[in-house]
């Protein structure tokens, strides 16, 4: 299989060339294109890889119809419209933390630039002046630095100002207690406490619904007057207009900006003709070390994704277990034990599937999530129009045709590393389940009350039969006469005489006659054909 990858915004030569080591990769370099030729070119390509110079629309990702992966070599994703890109099933992969070091560096830069002048003076001596007494500047030490934000950035933020004789605070509401004793900041338990408490503050948020405009009017007017405001994040979490207007009254001593609501920066916009704010270009992530690290780290993800279909790194796709590759048997288990129920369920008339449930053994529960959202792609793989169901977004479709999903937890597992999918269809339940141990391909084990064993590949032919002398061989018989060529036979019985259920593992995909002969046997009480995909 042959994938198409366009590369843009400038990613660095060392990603390029993990991708392009990737025989199966045909890829396109190219610099930041413009809207109308993206939307012309997206169609073409199974993945997309750039800095936030490219936005991922809602258009340019339904225009993209074989798109799987956008990789974005950077950190913030707010120029990907996620929801469509989780709707489709497109993995969304960033580089996080390839720039934090960038950024907290930059920083200190930045705000030691405002506070002696460091601009000014440059620019004046180029000029030919000597302004020094112009220039007195103030220290770092001793002041209040408020960090609003304490993930990767705002820690490696934390952990060098402690170096400049800084006090500091943080507010981050989903960070644990523990975290700020760790990293050695006093906890803010809320926006306002910071605010009243620092003399420079600078946000490292994502930006959201909830922090657009967090650095407000109000938020400004509590500050201590001559206070700092900086943001290195992201344009818009502090509000522009408030901003400037607390920067003209004097009530803040400046402000030091690296990112814009709109970028670039309008050549007019008021914010350059202030000199107390000190400008940046969106220049935080802009080091030779960050550029080649995020590049490297999302080249590698995208490959990964394409090439062995490992998600992990995929930032919409729930939560799993850091080892995705030990994980993966227990999904492909799931997957197909919610196929063989469907397939069943529907040669009994039920097509209509009203729930997944699945429950894992304990060693498999950290990835519980990800083996329901395996269930139900089993579940409606074939059933949904469109290739592009995946565990990305499954639980989407799932949710618009009404089916419901569920994880049920206690009880004794028979296993570790059991898996057992229940799927509901006409107001009857079909339990299917397996073990996927570490160190053995997957085993179905249970169909319905039946214990089978029987490996999840290729093609299953299950039947329900009549427990008397014969039919083992009627039905081997059958299946040679039909050039059909059985892997497994596992016959199993409720009691003796009762009911049987037979399941075959066979290779390749049986003609259609098949089934109508099992079933002219007069034992066959019913049969069922599934075509394990992948
Ligand atoms: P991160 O995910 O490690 O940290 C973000 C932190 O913000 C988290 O700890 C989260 O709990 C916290 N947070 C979320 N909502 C909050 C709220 N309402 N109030 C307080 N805290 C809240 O991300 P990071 O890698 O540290 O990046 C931080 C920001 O910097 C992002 O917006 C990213 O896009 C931006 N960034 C900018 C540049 C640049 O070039 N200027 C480079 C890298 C990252
Ligand atoms: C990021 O989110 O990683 C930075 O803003 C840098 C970039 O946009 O590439």
């Amino acid at each position: 299989m042959t994938y198409r990858l366009l590369v843009t915004d400038e990613i660095d030569p060392e990603g390029i060339e993990l991708l392009r080591a990737v025989p199966e990769f045909q890829i396109d370099v190219v610099p930041t294109l413009p809207v109308p030729e993206l939307l012309g070119r997206i169609g073409d390509y199974d993945a997309i890889v750039g800095r936030s110079a490219t936005k991922i629309s809602e258009q340019v990702l339904r225009a993209g119809t074989k798109l799987r992966v956008v990789g974005r070599a950077g950190v913030g994703i707010d120029n990907i419209a996620m929801d469509v890109a989780t709707e489709l099933g497109v993995a969304v992969i960033n580089a996080p933390g390839g720039n934090t070091i960038a950024v907290a560096e930059l920083f200190f830069g930045a705000v030691i630039g405002l506070l002696r002048h460091i601009p000014a003076a440059n620019h004046s001596m180029h000029e030919g002046r000597w302004d020094r007494s112009a220039l007195m500047g103030a220290e770092l030490r001793g002041r209040t630095l408020g960090i609003i934000g304490l993930g990767r950035i705002g820690t490696a933020i934390a952990l060098r100002a402690r170096a400049f004789g800084l006090t500091l605070i943080a507010y981050d509401p989903y960070i644990a207690d523990e975290r700020f004793t760790a990293v050695g900041v006093t906890q803010a338990h809320s926006l306002d406490i910071l605010l009243a408490a620092s003399d420079i503050i600078t946000v490292h948020t994502p930006l959201n619904d909830e922090t657009r405009g967090l650095i407000d009017a109000n938020a400004i007017a509590k500050l201590r007057q001559g206070a700092i405001v900086c943001n290195l994040a992201r344009g818009g979490i502090v509000d522009d207009a408030a901003l400037r207007a607390a920067c003209e009254s004097r009530q803040l001593a400046g402000a030091v900006l690296d990112v814009y609501n709109s970028e670039p920066l309008t050549g007019e916009h008021p914010y350059r003709a202030r000199s107390e704010m000190l400008l940046m270009p969106h220049l935080g992530a802009s080091t030779v070390e960050a550029q080649r690290d995020v590049a490297i780290d999302v080249c590698a993800a995208v490959r990964d994704a394409l090439i062995e279909g490992e998600l992990s790194r995929s930032v919409n796709i729930a939560a799993g277990p850091d080892d995705w590759r030990a994980v993966r048997p227990a999904l492909d288990l799931a997957r197909h034990a919610a196929a063989v129920a469907r397939a069943r369920l529907s040669d009994d008339g039920h097509r209509a599937i009203e729930g997944v449930t699945v429950k894992v053994g304990p060693d498999l529960a950290p990835a519980a999530g990800l083996v329901l959202a395996a269930a139900a792609a089993g579940a409606l793989e074939g059933v949904v129009a469109g290739d592009r169901l995946n565990f990305i977004n499954v639980r989407n479709v799932a949710a618009a045709r009404g089916v419901e999903l569920a994880i049920t937890q206690g009880g004794d597992a028979p296993h570790p590393r059991a898996v057992e999918v229940r799927l509901r269809a006409g107001g009857t339940e079909l339990r299917v389940g397996g073990v996927a141990a570490a160190d053995a391909p997957p085993r179905i084990t249970r169909i319905g009350a039946f214990h089978v064993d029987v490996a999840p590949r290729g093609t299953l032919i299950v039947i329900g039969n009549a427990d008397v002398p014969g039919v083992v061989g009627r039905v081997g018989t059958l299946l040679g006469d039909a050039g059909v060529n059985i892997a497994e036979y596992h016959q199993a019985r409720l009691a003796a005489g009762g009911d049987a259920l037979a399941v075959i593992s066979v290779d390749g995909v049986p003609d259609a006659t098949v089934r109508v002969r099992l079933l002219a046997i007069p034992e066959v009480k019913w049969a069922t054909i599934v075509h394990l995909q992948g």
